[in-house]
């Protein structure tokens, strides 16, 4: 523990995940200074009691229940890069009763009629303009700009510099690459990739990869029909529905 944190009333938080993400998400938590650090968990059992920017590996994801009862641990971020990993652990943290916390930075700027779900990571710089609805355990990383009206749904990652214009929608567990910038009222499909430095025109279906300017498919999603509803291929008689969009739907 900092010293910083000692002697603190505030709701004492662990950080899932100490890896690269859960740095970035240490320092917000810091810098934001609304909860107690008190340590990391991490699945690789060989960083349990080692130090990470001064704050301890307390253990793995199956230590929580013990630290919850010992140290009186309330709330968790899940700092996990991957999109379903980090869903997964954030049902695991909420079965388990811990609030599931926001990690936002102070340089951050959210519109005041946006709203957040929970376990929600948005980092330095990043911009969320008027009536945007942010899901659940959604990364707005540092520097992006999620303009208004968007829809960003649960466990998806928006990278650094990325740029989304007004009324995009990105649909649960779809993945923005840095950079990349994506034109007003397009539609990222479900676990969709877009590529570094994309410029996305037109909707990604679910499950595609989508890079360069302007974008185009390296690998091919669902297909989409005049009704919008996406379709498997070959299986055209079954009806995909799209996954649940931000936390307060749309
Ligand atoms: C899109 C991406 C996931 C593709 O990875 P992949 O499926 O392994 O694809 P490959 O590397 O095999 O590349 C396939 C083709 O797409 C091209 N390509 C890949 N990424 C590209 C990009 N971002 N922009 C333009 N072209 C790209 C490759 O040059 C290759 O072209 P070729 O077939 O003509 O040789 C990856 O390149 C990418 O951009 N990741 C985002 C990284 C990022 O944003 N990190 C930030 C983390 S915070």
């Amino acid at each position: 523990m900092t010293s910083a944190n000692q002697h603190s009333q505030k709701p004492r938080c662990v950080i899932v995940g100490a890896g690269g993400h859960g740095r970035v998400v240490l320092d917000i938590l810091i810098n934001a200074a609304q909860y107690e650090v008190v340590g990391f968990v991490d699945s690789n059992a060989e960083l349990t009691g080692r130090r990470i920017d001064g704050i301890e590996v307390l253990g793995q994801p199956a230590d929580l229940p013990i630290l919850r009862k010992q140290i009186g641990v309330t709330h968790g971020v899940i700092a996990i890069g991957d999109n379903g990993v980090r869903r997964a652990v954030a049902d695991r943290l909420d079965d388990l009763g811990f609030v599931l916390a926001n990690a936002i930075h102070p340089s951050a700027n959210l519109a005041r009629n946006a709203t957040l779900g929970r376990n929600v990571v948005v980092a330095a710089g990043a911009v969320v303009c008027a009536h945007s609805q942010i899901g659940d355990s959604v990364i707005l990383n540092t520097g992006c700009i999620v303009d208004h009206e968007s829809l960003i749904g649960t466990a998806t990652h928006i990278c650094p510099g990325a740029r989304l214009a007004g009324r995009v929608t990105v649909e649960s567990g779809a993945f923005v690459g840095i950079g990349a910038t994506i034109i007003q009222s397009v539609r990222i499909g479900y676990e969709a990739i877009v590529g570094a430095g994309a410029v996305v025109i037109e909707d990604a279906p679910p499950m595609s990869t989508v890079v360069g300017v302007p974008a185009r498919q390296i690998k091919a999603g669902l297909i989409k029909t005049q009704s919008r509803e996406w379709l498997i291929p070959e299986m055209t008689a079954v009806k995909q529905p799209a996954r649940d969009l931000a936390a307060a739907g749309s």
